[in-house]
């Protein structure tokens, strides 16, 4: 018996004694920091002697066989008055369509809970990936760029807080604003997020006609960095005790510099890995668009099952797989094509069998069905990859803003001409949505 064993024995387990659970309702099951499960029942069901014996059958199977994760028996129901708060954690999944797991993960990053994606101006575009080193700040950068050229307010702003470096490649380092993404989370702790607002925009002088408004993960100086770093996730609790996980305080963070810049875009340069930070800026800020950037190697592909088969048993996936794009990152100059035939191939069989409806013989001689899914060829589809070529130029580059400065805007667009023109659709789509 171990972790991944849980899950499938409640699932035998509630399929056998379900029936005489009826009364419940729902049946909340509590996974707690340890992974060690208990029910939680409401009080009043007591009275029910039905349900009472149902439960202890119940209870009793899980002590005989869920082992280190059981709680024994008597101590394996949770009275609660009350149970609605629980379901409004959002930290409930489902596990049988009466049966839900209460989640405790020692972080607030579950991946799980999907925020709406926003329906008001300006759009939030996502860059992220399952591995670092890709690319992925560099290109948002040359997209920052050229969407400025098309006369947008661009907002740039470094998530990548344990690893900062977006904004070197925007402003050169004598133009840094006073404060940092990270000043502001720190100083909201005690209530004086004010007193650095102000101060963490700066203005890029790459772009001539739009502009390019830079918020960088620190300030000109940075400070105490890690010592603010070691600070900048936690929580606030207000007086009345509601809790603010840090990810709700970025996002509210966001919100005041749109409210005082007035961006017509906001581009967001995620940390790489299922990390909480990457998780904040993927689940919790309502991106319009989450640009996953891939290079074609197993490492890549088996990061973002993970990810994928997660969204899958959480039900989360419908709620985020509209907003998924893969980008083909340094894709090879040498044999180009075989390179993104074969990346193309691997993107879709993982989409088909995680994030795609299933599509059964019967649907498919149905062509009314409202499957959510795309051929392999499909070139609007999120698997099909938007290609961002490798250059030499670009690899030994020390700095980018040096790069950019004297860009020449033929080679940005053979590099980045498929990602330019994605993002720039993504933007004008939502502009006449909202
Ligand atoms: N199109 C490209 N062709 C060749 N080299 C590139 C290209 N884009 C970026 N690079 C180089 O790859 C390295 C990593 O780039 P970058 O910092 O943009 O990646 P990243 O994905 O943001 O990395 P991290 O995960 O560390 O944030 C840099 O040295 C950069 O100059
Ligand atoms: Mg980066």
């Amino acid at each position: 018996m171990t972790f991944d064993d849980i899950l499938p024995t409640l699932r035998g387990i509630f399929t056998e004694h379900g029936d005489h659970l009826a009364a419940l309702g729902v049946i909340l099951v509590n996974r707690d920091l340890f992974g060690r499960v208990r029910l939680i029942v409401k009080e009043q069901s007591k009275m029910n002697a039905e349900v009472r014996r149902a439960l202890d059958a119940v209870t009793t199977a899980i002590e005989h066989r869920l082992g280190p994760y059981a709680y024994p028996a008597k101590e394996a129901v949770l009275y609660e008055s009350d149970i609605g708060p629980f379901l409004e954690l959002n930290r409930t999944f489902e596990l049988l369509p009466n049966v839900r797991i209460v989640e405790r993960l020692a972080t607030d990053a579950d991946w799980s809970w999907i925020e709406d994606e926003r329906a008001t101006a300006p759009p939030r575009i996502v860059y992220y990936s399952i591995k670092g080193g890709v690319g992925r700040s560099t290109a948002l950068a040359v997209t920052a760029w050229s969407l400025a050229q098309r006369g947008e307010r661009v907002m740039v702003v470094d998530l990548d807080l344990e690893s900062p470096g977006l904004s070197s490649s925007l402003i050169p380092s004598d133009r840094r604003p006073r404060f940092g993404v990270t000043d502001w989370l720190v100083e909201d702790l005690v209530g004086n997020g004010d007193a650095v607002v102000e101060e963490m925009t700066s203005l890029s002088e790459l772009s001539h006609d739009g502009e390019i408004q830079v918020v960088p993960a620190h300030g000109g100086d940075p400070g105490e960095y890690i010592a603010k770093l070691g600070r900048a996730w936690m929580p606030t609790v207000d007086e009345k005790g509601v809790r603010r996980p840090w990810s709700q305080r970025l996002n509210h963070l966001i919100g005041k510099l749109e409210q005082q810049r007035q961006p017509t875009v906001v581009l967001l340069d995620a940390r790489a890995g299922i990390d909480e930070a990457a998780s904040a800026c993927l689940t919790d800020l309502g991106a319009n668009a989450i640009l996953s950037f891939a290079v074609d190697s197993d490492q890549t592909w088996s990061g973002y099952e993970i990810l994928f088969r997660h969204w899958l048993r959480t039900g989360a996936y419908a709620r985020i797989r509209e907003r998924l794009q893969v980008v083909a990152a340094l894709v090879p100059e040498v044999d180009t094509e075989r390179y993104l035939m074969h990346m193309r191939e691997r993107s879709w069989d993982l989409f088909t069998s995680t994030l795609y409806d299933q599509v059964s013989e019967q649907s498919v001689a149905m062509p009314s069905s409202s499957a959510w899914t795309f051929d392999a060829g499909d070139d609007t589809a999120p698997h099909f990859p938007w290609r961002v070529r490798w250059n030499r130029g670009f690899a030994a580059l020390q700095s980018l803003y040096g790069r950019l400065s004297d860009i020449d805007e033929q080679l940005a667009y053979a590099l980045f001409g498929p990602l330019i023109e994605g993002v720039a659709a993504v933007v004008i789509e939502h502009r006449q949505a909202t």
